[in-house]
């Protein structure tokens, strides 16, 4: 599985673990950067994994910055694109299996790599569950 990954220079320092955790997991990893903690601009790094999943780049995409909230903001603003803001991994499950959620965005000021580290296996592992969803996430799309 492909996976892109992106962050401001606040995400990055939970960034740059969780892209070690998932390399030795066997994920084949995109790094859309930043690439220090050079001062940058969210947006700019949401919208980069954003259309990297529209163009079918990578199956699904992983976001990090202060709080997770910016850069999921800038990333649902791309039609198809269903970015969850998580800090448990029981939201991160379902937003799998109902909503279909194609990526994850993590907070650095929010939770601990451990913890980081259990939200992103949670949510990779778990697959959409299609059926009465799949109405609904349409829908989504279909009022924009
Ligand atoms: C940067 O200071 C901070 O605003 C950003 O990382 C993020 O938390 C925005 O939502």
């Amino acid at each position: 599985m492909k996976i892109v990954i992106g962050c401001d220079h606040v995400g990055f320092l939970l960034k740059e673990p969780i892209k070690e955790f998932l390399i030795k997991k066997g994920y084949d990893v995109i790094d859309k950067g930043t690439y220090n903690t050079e001062r940058v601009d969210y947006p700019t790094y949401g919208n980069l994994v954003a259309k990297a999943i529209i163009k079918n780049e990578a199956d699904l995409g992983l976001l990090f910055c202060g709080t997770g909230v910016g850069i999921s903001i800038s990333a649902n603003r791309n039609k198809g694109i269903r970015a969850v803001v998580c800090s448990e991994p029981y939201s991160a499950k379902l937003s799998r299996e109902h909503n279909n959620s194609n990526i994850l965005s993590l907070g650095s000021r929010v939770v601990g790599l451990d913890l980081a580290k259990l939200i992103v296996e949670t949510w990779l592992e778990a697959s959409f569950e299609g059926g009465r969803h799949q109405k609904r996430v349409n829908q989504i799309d279909e009022k924009l």
